[in-house]
């Protein structure tokens, strides 16, 4: 049996590392000839990642799966301490990298490196920080943890699952949100550029 929760937690990470590729791929390539539409999606991307992985993925990991998974295997107490970490850096670098691409929009080419160092920072440790979840933690999920232990924790992660991941329906409000950064993010997780 394979628990809905880790199908989703995987999921999620999918949708996310292909968020991650393309705004690396768009910042390498730049503004071009479009400065207003380059800025506005990524600015839509980065938002997104603020409501969608910010808010539902990693609290529902570090309230209701992490201590369960510290509980059955302790040994696991280091690696869950250093993704605990991880929650709030990235939750702060998001609006950190936001706030720096604004700079960089706003005030010019002169906050571009700045920019494009944090956001470099930021997604190497997020991608490390999926990875080590995958290796370690969801593996050992996945044989310790009890049939009460996953009702609760499916009911939970089906609850808000990420629309990006292509699965489910989304919100009507982020609705048009989603179709922008589809439409104009270049792949993976877009049809635009590139
Ligand atoms: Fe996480
Ligand atoms: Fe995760």
């Amino acid at each position: 049996m394979k628990p809905r929760t880790l199908e989703i937690i995987r999921d999620e990470h999918s949708s996310m590392a292909a968020m991650l590729q393309s705004l690396r791929l768009m910042v390498k390539q730049g503004p071009g000839d479009d400065p207003k539409g380059f800025f506005e999606v990524l600015r839509a991307m980065l938002f997104y990642i603020d409501e969608f992985p910010e808010r539902l993925h990693h609290p529902k990991e570090t309230e209701l799966l992490f201590p369960r998974v510290v509980k059955a295997v302790p040994e696991l107490g280091v690696a869950v301490a250093r993704l605990d970490r991880d929650h709030e850096y990235t939750e702060q670098a998001v609006r950190d990298v936001h706030q720096m691409l604004v700079a960089w929009e706003m005030l010019g080419d002169s906050r571009r490196q700045e920019f494009q160092e944090t956001l470099t920072r930021y997604i190497n440790v997020y991608l490390a920080h999926m990875q080590l979840e995958e290796q370690e933690i969801l593996p050992a999920a996945q044989k310790h943890l009890t049939e009460a232990d996953w009702e609760e924790l499916d009911a939970a992660f089906e609850e808000n699952r990420d629309p990006l991941t292509g699965k489910y329906q989304p919100d009507p409000v982020f609705e048009q949100l989603f179709t922008r950064i589809v439409r104009d993010a270049p792949a993976p997780i877009g049809l635009g550029g590139g």
